[in-house]
């Protein structure tokens, strides 16, 4: 079977870590039968030297005809680059806007998931991380506060900032099914986060979330308010499986649990739409320090291709065995700089997806 993947380089480190994961998806291909099909896609700085502008129609439209795009990382170092001396509608970031808001990618997932090998990395006290965690942050993209109208005013002398916070039912329905139809795939347990005694916006949540459960009487839902869940990320992450919650409190809480992993190198992330269609990326940036080096770490961007295997074309298996390499190479030592540690195996890039597709 061939799948379409549209395949974004991006700027940076980009096209030496996505060059790694698609080794990995075609060594995977050849174990369980399926060939990808890339078609490769200028975003960002890239776009911007040869197009002069961060993205274009065509790119969209390649995108969009495709199972799922697969993207490196994309932006420069705002200091130096001459991309960041455009108006910021033609700086590298906004084709990234740009391709999210034409595919409607509303639902952002990202895992914090904690290696046992890494677990000397992890900022948690032993006795609090115990066996482990993993679990999966769903956030809202598209709506709530950072969406709403927004003004500053000056009443009576006295400046005066309004930021709106609006959700439908619709929009809270559709992440809502997206979450429970992961956590099938997963531990089947939703955590809903919100701030229900305070905000009515929470209240509908909670409400819509309720009756989006029914549908799903195999998958376990608790709600939790979010000043809680914040501190029950660092008291008891093992807890969790599926996270859904708005914009702005996923935004805070999805990089708290990423941090609390301890390394930025390893974690992938997606965003959805109503469809199978997913955009699979890294969580890091495009890391100008480090590009054409030969020593950035490309297991985010290759979990990240496992994310797209399990979500946008149904690989199960394929995603398994690609997540399991990756804990090999890690458990024989093998290591990047960014997670080295003594007496362990540093190797570059290169070697690092050589490694994980030999699996
Ligand atoms: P960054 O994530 O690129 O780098 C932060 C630090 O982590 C750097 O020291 C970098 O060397 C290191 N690092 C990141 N990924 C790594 C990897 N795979 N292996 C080893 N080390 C890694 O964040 P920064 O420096 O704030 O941003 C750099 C550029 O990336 C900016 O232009 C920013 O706008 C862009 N960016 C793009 C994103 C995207 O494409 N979605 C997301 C975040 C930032
Ligand atoms: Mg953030």
């Amino acid at each position: 079977m061939n799948h379409k993947i549209a395949v974004i380089p991006g700027d940076g480190i980009g096209p030496e870590i996505v060059a790694e994961a698609q080794k990995v998806l075609d060594a995977a291909g050849k174990k369980y039968g399926f060939e990808m099909e890339y078609t490769k896609v200028l975003l960002g700085g890239a776009s911007i030297d040869v197009h002069g502008k961060p993205i274009t129609d065509e790119a969209i439209e390649t995108a969009r005809s495709s199972e799922a795009v697969l993207m490196g990382s994309i932006g420069g170092d705002a200091a130096t680059s001459p991309w960041y001396k455009l108006e910021p509608s033609l700086r590298p970031e906004a084709g990234l806007l740009a391709i999210r808001k034409a595919l409607n990618l509303f639902a952002n997932l990202r895992p914090a998931y904690l290696y046992e090998e890494l677990k000397a990395a992890c900022p948690l006290r032993d006795d609090i991380i115990g066996s482990g965690f993993d679990m999966m942050i769903m956030r809202e993209l598209t709506g709530g506060l950072y969406f709403g109208e927004r003004k500053t005013v000056v009443e009576d002398g006295v400046r005066k900032a309004v930021d709106t916070l609006t959700y439908d039912e619709k929009e809270i329905r559709r992440i809502a099914v997206r979450a429970f139809d992961i956590a099938r795939k997963r531990r089947h347990l939703v955590t809903s986060v919100d701030k229900a005694n305070v905000l009515d916006s929470s209240r509908l949540w909670r409400a819509v979330v309720e009756e989006v459960a029914k549908d799903y009487p195999d998958v376990a839902l608790n709600h939790m308010l979010v000043d809680n869940c914040a501190m029950q990320l660092v008291k008891d992450p093992g807890q969790f499986d599926v996270i859904l919650t708005e914009n702005m409190f996923g935004d805070i809480l999805s990089d708290e649990a990423s941090m609390v992993t301890g390394s930025i190198g390893m974690l992938s992330s997606a965003s959805l739409n109503e469809t199978k269609f997913g955009l699979y990326e890294p969580s890091h940036g495009s890391a100008p320090d480090i590009a054409g080096k030969g020593i950035a770490n490309p297991i985010a961007t290759i979990l990240s291709a496992a994310m797209m295997l399990r979500y946008s074309l149904d690989l199960d298996e394929a995603a398994d065995a690609v997540e399991n390499a990756v804990k090999k190479v890690l458990g024989e030592g093998y290591r990047t700089t960014d997670i080295m540690s003594e007496g362990c195996t540093q190797v570059g890039t290169q070697k690092m997806g050589d490694l994980i597709a030999q699996y």
